[in-house]
């Protein structure tokens, strides 16, 4: 049980680079706008707070939790505020049944919200010991719990060098093999603890956080997701109309910077010396050529922004 009823909106999860997200998502306030990532409701909050009479914002979260969350402090924006539980890989099939294309902006905050980091239940985090679970979306069927115990050795290693940039992840995925072959590991403290004893002290806050965050990326598909998202997020954009999406790793911000220049690009290289590239119109205009990050000020008020990395770009 997460108790989310019981949690107050407002400290749910503190919204990271919220002045710079206003300042480049809005740019009509009688537009349609999707937060493709609503968790607690505090960036939708603030841009629904510049929204004019005909202006709306609907909200996304595979986590009806969040969704619970973001109702209760939206509720004074109803019926500008508009609410569904689902992946933002949908996005296209969603604004459409909506009826809400062209879109004018669109916000993906990437990542789990600190209110989902922080209870137990939810088994995110490796400095609490509660079922292995990871899941945002609680109706998926796939769990870290059925990849740490069902995935094969090199299945597991991959996992964890490929979203983990883990360099042990050999002697990790053979000493979870090994582990779940006398019991299943059913919590993040177990899990934790078959970590632990292949690290060596020194770095086994670097590689737990790693081990986890690897999981967490594949339990939900979080790669793919964001890929699919920009992709036929330009699609529903209205000419004029911002992307703007937040990363706090390297493997979701090279995602976001690869898919926005390739949208932007204005040739597609030919691969040859003597071959001339082929022109190709351009869907983006880069706004950020350079990810915009947190000042001190707010790195010091709110840690979770010390990673956060913010790229936007405009339908052309
Ligand atoms: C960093 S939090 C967003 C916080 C929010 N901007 C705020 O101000 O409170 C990320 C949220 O996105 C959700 N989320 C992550 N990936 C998602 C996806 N593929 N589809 C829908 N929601 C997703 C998570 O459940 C989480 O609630």
């Amino acid at each position: 049980m997460s108790g989310t009823a019981r949690v107050e909106a407002s400290s749910y999860h503190t919204p990271v680079l919220l002045h710079e997200v206003l300042a480049y998502l809005l740019t009509r306030a009688d537009g349609a706008y999707i937060d493709g990532t609503l968790g607690g409701g505090g960036h939708a909050e603030a841009v629904l707070q510049q929204l004019g009479p005909t202006g709306r914002l609907l909200g996304l979260d595979a986590d009806a939790d969040a969704l619970t969350a973001a109702r209760s402090r939206l509720a004074p924006f109803n019926p500008h505020a508009e609410f569904c539980q689902s992946n933002f890989r949908d996005i296209h099939r969603i604004a459409e049944e909506r009826r809400m294309i062209p879109v004018q902006g669109i916000l993906l905050d990437l990542g789990v919200s600190s209110h989902q980091f922080d209870d137990p239940s939810r088994g995110f985090s490796f400095r609490a010991d509660d079922r292995l679970d990871m899941r945002m979306d609680q109706r998926q069927a796939l769990d870290a719990a059925a990849i740490v115990n069902g995935y094969e050795e090199s299945a597991l290693a991959d996992v964890l060098w490929r979203y983990g940039e883990e360099r042990q992840s050999r002697a990790i995925a053979r000493a979870i093999v090994r582990s779940r072959s006398r019991t299943s590991i059913g919590t993040t403290g177990e899990l934790a603890a078959v970590v632990e004893s292949v690290v060596g002290d020194r770095f086994r806050m670097k590689v737990l956080a790693r081990v986890f965050q690897a999981i967490r990326i594949e339990v939900n598909s979080e790669l793919d997701n964001l890929r699919i998202a920009i992709r036929d997020a330009i699609k529903v954009l209205a000419p004029g109309g911002r992307i703007v999406i937040i990363a706090y790793h390297s493997l979701e911000d090279r995602i976001v910077k690869d898919a926005f220049r390739e949208a932007a690009a204005t040739a597609v290289k030919s691969g040859h010396l003597l071959a001339p590239d082929t022109p190709v119109v351009p869907t983006l205009r880069l706004l950020t050529p350079k990810p915009v990050t947190a000042g001190e000020a707010e790195v010091a008020a709110n840690p979770r922004a010390r990673s956060a990395k913010l790229r936007a770009a405009e339908r052309v």
